[in-house]
C-alpha cells in the first residue's frame, strides 16, 4: 500500500470525551512507538476557549488519566505536547473559520481533517472549512458517528460532504474495523485453506454475534436517546462483523476488492417487512438489576423519565445469496448485560450420520467461536472421546481446541482500534474505513426494522440489568432448535 502522509492533523471535538479517552493517548501512542510523521502537527479545535497552552495541559491531563502507566514517558509526552496547537471555533458560524485557516496554515503538505461532532453540524463545518481553504484536493477527512439518524439523513450528510470532498478523500469510522481481533477474521477466513469449503450453507447451520456490554448510559442520555441499540450499535458495528464473516473473499486486500464485497453483503440482507418484524427481532430496556454484583439503576431512573428507547436488540437476520441460503444470523447487543463478551459463533451442521448412536455416543454439532473481546481468542468445540473402556457405552464430550491470541502474541503490544485508523487516515489507505454505499445499504436494512417496530407499535420490553436480555431474546433462537452460545 503506497503512503501518502499528511503534514497535519485538524482534530475537531478536540476536547470532547472521545478525544481524551482515545484520540490523544492513540496519537501519543503512535508518537512514543515513531509512527507518526515526525513533522506532523496537531491541531486542536472546538468551542472551548483554550489557548495553545492551555490545551496542552488538558491534553497532558487526558494522556495521565487514560494512558496506560507503562506507556508515560515524560520527554514523550513533552515532546508530543510540542506538536499540539489550538484554534476555538464555533461550526455553525461561518465567521470563526477564517482564523481558524490561518491556525493550520499552508496544506500543501497535506490536511487530515478528523471531524468528531453532532451530525447536525456536519454541513456546516464542511461549508465553512471549504470556505476558508481547507477542502482542496490535498485534504482528507474523517468523519466519526454517528452519520444521522435514518437512510434520509445519513445520505443529507454524505451529500453535504460530498460537495467537499469526494469518495476518495473521505474517511467514515467504524471503531470496530480497527480492532485487531476484527482484523483477524479476515486472517482466519482468507489465510487458511481448511474452514472455506464448509464456510457456506452447506457446513453452517447458523451464525451467532454478539456484543454484549455491562456499561449502562454513561452520561450521553443526549445522544442514546435519540439513538438506542439499534442505530448505536447495529447499523455500524454489527453489520460490519456479519459483512466480515459472510463476504466472498476479496481478490485484495486493498480498498476497492474488501469494500465491494462487503457492500455486497449489506445489499443482500434481506429487508424485512413490517408483519414480518415482531417474529423476527426482539428489543429490550434494562431496569434496575446487579451487574458484577453491583446494584445499578434502570435506564428510565438513570434518565429521570420514562423512555421507550431500546438498550437491547435480538435480530434474527437473513443474508439472500448462494452462499448463505437459510442461514439465520443471529444478532444481539445490549447494554448493562450479564457480562462484557463481545463474540462470533459459527455453529457448523451435524454430521449426516453418528455411527455411535448404537452405543449412545451424543454428538454435537462443531462450534467456531471468535471471542473479540475482552479476551482475543478462537476456539473450535470438537467432539472427544471420554477415556474409558466404553462398557456402558461410548461416552462423547464437546472439548474446545483454543488459540488464544492474547497469549500467542504475548509479546505485541495491543493497540487502541483508534491508533490503526488514525494512522491510516494520517497515511491515507481507506481499507479499514466505510465506504458511503456500505452505510446507505446498512440504513436501509436497519430502517426497515424501525418501521416495523412503529407499524406494530413495538415496545422494548424490560429485563434486569446483569442479564442477557428478556427472555423473548432466548425464545427467538430456541423456537428454531438453536441456543444463544454463552458462558
Ligand atoms: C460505540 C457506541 O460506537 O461503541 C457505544 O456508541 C458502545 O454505545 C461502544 O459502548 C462499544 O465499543 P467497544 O470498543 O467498547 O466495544
Amino acid at each position: 500500500m503506497p503512503r501518502d502522509p499528511v503534514a497535519k492533523l485538524l482534530l475537531f471535538g478536540a476536547t470532547g470525551d472521545l478525544a481524551r479517552r482515545m484520540l490523544l493517548p492513540s496519537l501519543y501512542n503512535l508518537h512514543a512507538d515513531n509512527l507518526l510523521p515526525p513533522d506532523l502537527a496537531i491541531v486542536g479545535s472546538a468551542r472551548t476557549d483554550h489557548d495553545d497552552a492551555g490545551f496542552r495541559d488538558m491534553a497532558r491531563d487526558a494522556l495521565g488519566e487514560f494512558l496506560a502507566d507503562d506507556r508515560k514517558d515524560e520527554a514523550k509526552i513533552a515532546a508530543f505536547l510540542d506538536r499540539l496547537s489550538y484554534q476555538s471555533i464555533d461550526l455553525s458560524d461561518e465567521k470563526s473559520f477564517p482564523a481558524l485557516a490561518d491556525k493550520v496554515g499552508d496544506v500543501s503538505g497535506g490536511l487530515a481533517i478528523y471531524l468528531s461532532t453532532a451530525p447536525s453540524l456536519f454541513e456546516p463545518a464542511i461549508d465553512g472549512l471549504e470556505a476558508c481553504g481547507l477542502a482542496g484536493p490535498m485534504v482528507r477527512v474523517a468523519l466519526e458517528k454517528p452519520l444521522g439518524y435514518d437512510l434520509a439523513s445519513s445520505q443529507e450528510i454524505n451529500d453535504a460532504v460530498a460537495k467537499a470532498f469526494p469518495e476518495e478523500r473521505t474517511f467514515r469510522i467504524d471503531h470496530y474495523l480497527g480492532k485487531e481481533t476484527v482484523q483477524n477474521i479476515l486472517a482466519l477466513r482468507f489465510g487458511n485453506g481448511f474452514f472455506e469449503p464448509v464456510w457456506n450453507a452447506r457446513g453452517v447451520d447458523n451464525v451467532q454475534i454478539t456484543i454484549a456490554e455491562t456499561v449502562g448510559l454513561e452520561d450521553r442520555a443526549g445522544y442514546y436517546e435519540g439513538a438506542g441499540a439499534l442505530r448505536d450499535m447495529v447499523t455500524n458495528h454489527i453489520l460490519q462483523l456479519l459483512a466480515l464473516v459472510a463476504m466472498e473473499p476479496p481478490a485484495r486486500f486493498d480498498k476497492d476488492d474488501v469494500r465491494d464485497e462487503k457492500a455486497k453483503v449489506f445489499r443482500s440482507l434481506r429487508v424485512m417487512k413490517p408483519e414480518e418484524v415482531p417474529g423476527l427481532t426482539v428489543t429490550g430496556q434494562y431496569f434496575d438489576g446487579a451487574v458484577g454484583g453491583k446494584i445499578v439503576k434502570g435506564y428510565d431512573d438513570e434518565l429521570g423519565y420514562d423512555s421507550d428507547v431500546e438498550t437491547f436488540v435480538a435480530i434474527k437476520a437473513h443474508v439472500d445469496n448462494w452462499r448463505w441460503q437459510g442461514v439465520p444470523f443471529y444478532l444481539r447487543t445490549g447494554k448493562r448485560m450479564a457480562k462484557r463478551q463481545s463474540e462470533i459463533a459459527i455453529q457448523f451442521k451435524p454430521v449426516p450420520h453418528s455411527m455411535f448412536a448404537g452405543r449412545g455416543g451424543l454428538l454435537q454439532p462443531n462450534t467456531l467461536v471468535i471471542r473479540l473481546q475482552p479476551e482475543e481468542y478462537v476456539e473450535l468445540l470438537v467432539m472427544a472421546k471420554e477415556p474409558g473402556l466404553d462398557r456402558d457405552g461410548v461416552r462423547l464430550r464437546e472439548v474446545p481446541l483454543k488459540l488464544s491470541l492474547d497469549a500467542e502474541f504475548a509479546g505485541s503490544r495491543r493497540r487502541i482500534a483508534y491508533e490503526r485508523l488514525l494512522l491510516d487516515l494520517i497515511e491515507g489507505d481507506q481499507t479499514l474505513f466505510v465506504r458511503r454505499d456500505e452505510v446507505e445499504a446498512q440504513w436501509r436494512w436497519t430502517d426497515a426494522i424501525r418501521a416495523g417496530w412503529d407499524a406494530n407499535g413495538t415496545k422494548p420490553k424490560h429485563y434486569p440489568a446483569g442479564t442477557w436480555g428478556p427472555p423473548a431474546a432466548v425464545a427467538l433462537t430456541e423456537r428454531d432448535g438453536v441456543t444463544w452460545q454463552d458462558d
